[in-house]
């Protein structure tokens, strides 16, 4: 890769954030919809060409070697780790203070990149990650962890499990020796986020072991708990969100802590919807598909479309969301025992500026402001604060 395009990649990236809202182009902009039965986390790959998955004659199901990971592509397109953590820090000191925030932890953790960039700036900062998806903390074992160091493994414990039954998750291990090979490759690597090679190690290394659930398991009161990327919309039930916000208290520092999440709305997000950003080796795609607007339900899929490899990944991530509002998130947090709500929210471009500009930039010098009262937009995210 030439200076110039290194270049562009690194302030493209400076530019994206957990924002699906900013699209730059309107290429394969169909308004296709998606059957809200559809598989969660099922993967599709088929050939560019065939870009309507419901006429898809040459569905491939197994990935080529040479296709990367829908992991890769979705932390180099979706998230924003630096961005978060700077917020965590602010709201940690502004809320509590006294201290600097060292403990994370990171439900709905995913590929726990946060937690990854967590460590990179302080080598007393712990994370523990929990999520339901043991191939993407494998993953994360595997390709985020090794980037940070030799102490990387030392300083993280991946719990696999359900955050509503936190103490029976599993802690995920990794082999010694994978652990030593990972890190051997992959040393000197200066930031996760720009790294497009994963470390070339066989898939599966991580085990899990039976007798070591969170439950059994010694982990220092945290300072942060955080669930980002609205995934606290993957909850359903009012009684499972306060049962979380419950457990997420349970695990802070008596002597204070935050529980931090993010939420998104606006009148464009109880409708369908379809925005897509370019990255240099592929377009992602988000599609939200309709509103049930007595259920406040709606299905969120993620498509990656490769250009080199001239492929689509297809449903690479599939959700099943129901969109919260932020009164009802205040009175859950409430009712679980949180002494104080903060709000900070922030506008995001409306749908029609998005359209007509080139995309990259739109919104990206918005900051999050702490707000009490905030009139309906087109679109706006929000970072939800619980004080304990
Ligand atoms: C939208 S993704 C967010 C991933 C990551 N936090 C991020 O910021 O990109 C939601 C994640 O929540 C996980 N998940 C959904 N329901 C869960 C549950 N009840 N307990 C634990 N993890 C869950 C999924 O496996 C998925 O990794």
């Amino acid at each position: 890769m030439g200076k110039r395009e290194k270049q562009k990649q690194k302030h493209d990236r400076s530019q994206r954030g957990r924002d699906y809202y900013l699209q730059d182009n309107n290429e394969d902009d169909t308004s296709t919809m998606l059957s809200p039965s559809h598989n969660e986390d099922e993967d599709e790959i088929e050939d560019a060409a065939d870009s309507d998955a419901d006429n898809n004659d040459n569905n491939d199901q197994h990935p080529s070697h040479d296709m990367p990971s829908k992991f890769l592509l979705y932390q180099q397109s979706v998230q924003s780790p630096k961005g978060d953590i700077s917020y965590l820090q602010k709201f940690f000191l502004m809320y509590v203070g006294g201290r600097v925030p060292l403990h994370l932890q990171e439900d709905f953790c995913g590929t726990a990149l946060l937690s990854a960039e967590w460590l990179r700036s302080d080598p007393r900062k712990t994370a523990v990650g929990l999520d339901l998806d043991l191939e993407a903390l494998n993953w994360c074992l595997e390709n985020n962890i090794p980037k940070i160091g030799a102490d990387g493994f030392s300083r993280i414990s991946l719990f696999h499990g359900n955050v509503l039954q936190p103490l029976q998750s599993k802690l995920v291990k990794i082999d010694p020796e994978e652990l030593v090979r990972n890190i051997s490759l992959s040393q000197n690597t200066e930031n996760l986020q720009t790294d497009v090679i994963e470390s070339d190690v066989p898939t599966s290394s991580a085990a899990q072991d039976d007798e070591l659930t969170m439950n059994n398991f010694t982990l220092s009161g945290r300072d942060i708990v955080c669930a980002f990327n609205y995934s606290c919309c993957c909850l359903h039930k009012r009684a499972e969100l306060v049962l979380y916000f419950k457990h997420a208290r349970d695990a802070l520092s008596k002597k204070g802590g935050i529980f931090v999440m993010d939420l998104y709305g606006g009148t464009s997000s109880e409708n369908t919807l379809k925005l897509q950003r370019r990255f240099p080796n592929f377009t992602y795609v988000w599609e939200q598909a309709e509103f049930d607007i007595i259920q406040r339900k709606t299905r969120i899929s993620l498509h990656f479309h490769l250009k080199k490899e001239k492929r689509k990944i297809r449903h690479a991530f599939s959700y099943s969301w129901r969109l919260w509002t932020l009164p009802e998130i205040r009175d859950c947090l409430e009712e679980a025992g949180f002494r104080a709500v903060h709000f900070w929210v922030r506008e995001m471009p409306d749908s029609t500026e998005i359209t007509r500009t080139e995309g990259f930039g739109v919104g990206k010098d918005i900051k999050y402001e702490e707000a009490t009262s905030f009139q309906q937009q087109d679109s706006w995210n929000a970072y939800i604060v619980g004080v304990a």
